[in-house]
């Protein structure tokens, strides 16, 4: 009579077996080690430019988290990742925010931008085709932005790049 299982079976098994063993915990591992990571934002990481005329803020990292929240919520189906779905030549990424007109790279001119965006050289206004507080009849989820939202999404969009390096606003290079 065969045996229930031949050597070679039983060696398949227990070879699948020790396998398993070896890549739970690294499976562990990936899935705790990037929040624990993630909890480790300094001061420097949080404290982002308020006005270009240099005053800084220090934000907390539970207020960069709702603003990842409502930034992703409000802004994410075009500017995912930082970038620029429907003109690449314009995204969030600091450089471009920076030489913008006038500079976006700030918590005050970015809520400037929510509540009355413009074009890239500054010379009209492009409520009527983005998201803002002007356009809300068309634009329904800014309704429920209030000035504070507004001021927590600025900050995820500064804090960001700090934390994400190239991968926010992909770097051009990915393009
Ligand atoms: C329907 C798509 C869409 C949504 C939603 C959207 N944007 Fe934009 N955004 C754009 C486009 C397109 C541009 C480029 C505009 C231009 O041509 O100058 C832009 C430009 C910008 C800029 C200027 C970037 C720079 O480098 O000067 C900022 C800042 C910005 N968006 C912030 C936001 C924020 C914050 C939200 C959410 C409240 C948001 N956007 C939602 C499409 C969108």
């Amino acid at each position: 009579m065969a045996p229930f299982l031949s050597s070679a079976a039983l060696r398949r098994a227990v070879r699948a077996i020790a396998r398993t063993l070896l890549v739970l915990p690294l499976a562990l591992l990936v899935c705790f080690a990037g929040p624990v990571a993630a909890a480790q934002w300094d001061a420097d990481t949080l404290t982002v430019a308020v006005n270009p005329e240099g005053s800084a803020v220090t934000f907390s990292e539970k207020e960069i988290k709702t603003g990842r929240k409502l930034f992703n919520d409000s802004c994410g189906t075009c500017h995912a990742g930082g970038i620029t779905k429907t003109n690449q030549n314009v995204g969030l990424d600091p450089e471009t925010l920076e030489l913008a007109t006038p500079p976006r790279n700030s918590v005050d001119s970015l809520v400037d931008f929510m509540k009355d965006p413009t074009s890239y050289d500054g010379e009209y206004s492009i409520a009527d085709v983005h998201p803002s507080l002007r356009s809300s009849d068309v634009f329904v989820k800014m309704r429920d932005l209030n000035e504070d939202d507004l001021r927590l999404i600025a900050g995820y969009i500064l804090v960001a790049p700090k934390v994400q390096g190239q991968q926010w606003g992909g770097g051009k290079i990915y393009f």
